[in-house]
């Protein structure tokens, strides 16, 4: 029986409610597909930080890089905000990324047809959106140097070398020939000089890759054609910070940000995690919606364990979910038959998971 050694990463607020129900999934269909997921759990976060004075214990990116994959909830709370930086939970995550080397964050943006009308969008715009944001995860301003700050002044630099362009690229162009063929790059070209040097290496990846149709766009156009029509996008290749704004904007083309998930890859492990947050406001409740992080569990299936009629099988149950009705606090204003609690859609999702005929 195969079987393949996940390491799991709760964190914070509603994160370790999320990541149970993704487990509770992942069994399901691991057991109807015949094979075996193998749990070690490990801190980040504020609560690494609680136990150990670490947000990033390096026991956390040991068992991590010896694992298949990761598997992640969410992580950050307010107790937490007046730490110096680099002990903030924020830091922890930033820097297991950087760690892992999980460069390219792809981050799926759909409009489930049941939720067509969850989106404060109009149906019409919406119906039928299918895009992906690659968001490149290590570099950019999030990470460049020099940064720093001073009483009076604080300052962060956007660096992208030609390199880190090229690899982020080339996932984005891969990725274009197995969709739509259709890449738009976001930048800000007409302002910043690390745009142009991202532009120009986009420019000559794109020549590797004739089929595909690449297309350049600003960021602040960006987000205003995201919510016009979305629709004109396949792949939106895009730098760090911008493809943070954007993933959260694009997500709510489909009425929740509770419902995207999102893989990050690189050439070692990979991590797999919702793009929400840990909502900290709502913790504890039993109301968050387990969706984006089941649905995460499915990329992981798919892309690191190659899992596929698993991860197919947890897709039609999220759908299958959804279409009978069942809705988390969220999403229960729109055609909710019954209003379910974090655990309830997990169970739910879970037995819909392990029928599927596939
Ligand atoms: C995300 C989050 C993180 C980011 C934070 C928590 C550091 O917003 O994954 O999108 O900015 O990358
Ligand atoms: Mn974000």
């Amino acid at each position: 029986m195969a079987s393949y050694k996940i390491a799991l990463i709760k964190g914070d607020g509603i994160g370790p409610e999320i990541i149970d129900e993704a487990v509770k999934v992942l069994d399901a269909v691991a057991a109807c597909e015949g094979f075996e997921l193998d749990y070690e759990e490990v801190l980040m976060g504020g609560i690494a930080y609680d136990v150990h004075g670490d947000p990033l214990p390096q026991e956390t990116i040991t068992v991590a890089m010896e694992s298949d994959a990761v598997l992640f909830g969410a992580i950050g709370g307010e107790k937490w905000d007046t730490l110096p930086r680099e002990k903030r939970p924020e830091s922890g995550l930033l820097r297991f990324r950087k760690e892992l080397g999980v460069f390219a964050n792809l981050r799926p943006a759909t409009v489930y047809d049941e939720l067509i009308n969850a989106s404060s969008l109009k149906p019409e715009i919406i119906k039928g959106v299918d895009l992906m944001v690659v968001r490149e995860l290590i570099g950019g301003i999030y990470f460049g140097e020099p940064k720093g700050r001073d009483e009076n002044k604080g300052w962060n630099t956007m660096v992208y070398s030609r390199f880190e362009v090229n690899r982020i690229a080339h996932v984005a162009f891969k990725l274009a020939m197995q969709r739509d063929k259709r890449v738009c790059s976001v930048d800000k070209a007409n302002v910043l000089d690390v745009s142009q040097l991202w532009r120009e290496e986009v420019e000559e990846v794109a020549k590797e890759y004739p089929e595909v149709k690449l297309s350049h766009m600003y960021v602040d156009n960006a987000a205003m054609q995201l919510i016009r029509d979305p629709k004109q996008f396949d792949v939106m290749l895009t730098g760090n910070i911008f493809g943070d704004i954007l993933s959260d904007e694009a997500s709510m083309l489909s009425g929740s940000i509770g419902l995207l998930p999102s893989a990050s890859i690189g050439s070692k492990v990979g991590v797999y995690e919702p793009i929400h947050g840990s909502a900290p406001d709502i913790a504890g409740q039993g109301i968050a919606n387990p969706i984006a992080t089941i649905a995460s569990a499915s990329m992981m299936l798919r892309y690191a364990l190659k899992e596929t009629r698993a991860a197919d099988k947890i897709d039609m149950a999220i759908t299958k979910a959804l279409k009978e009705g069942y809705r988390t606090k969220d999403i229960s204003m729109y055609d909710a038959k019954e209003v379910c609690s974090t655990s309830e859609m997990g169970s739910i999702i879970a037995n819909y998971a392990a029928q599927c005929k596939h």
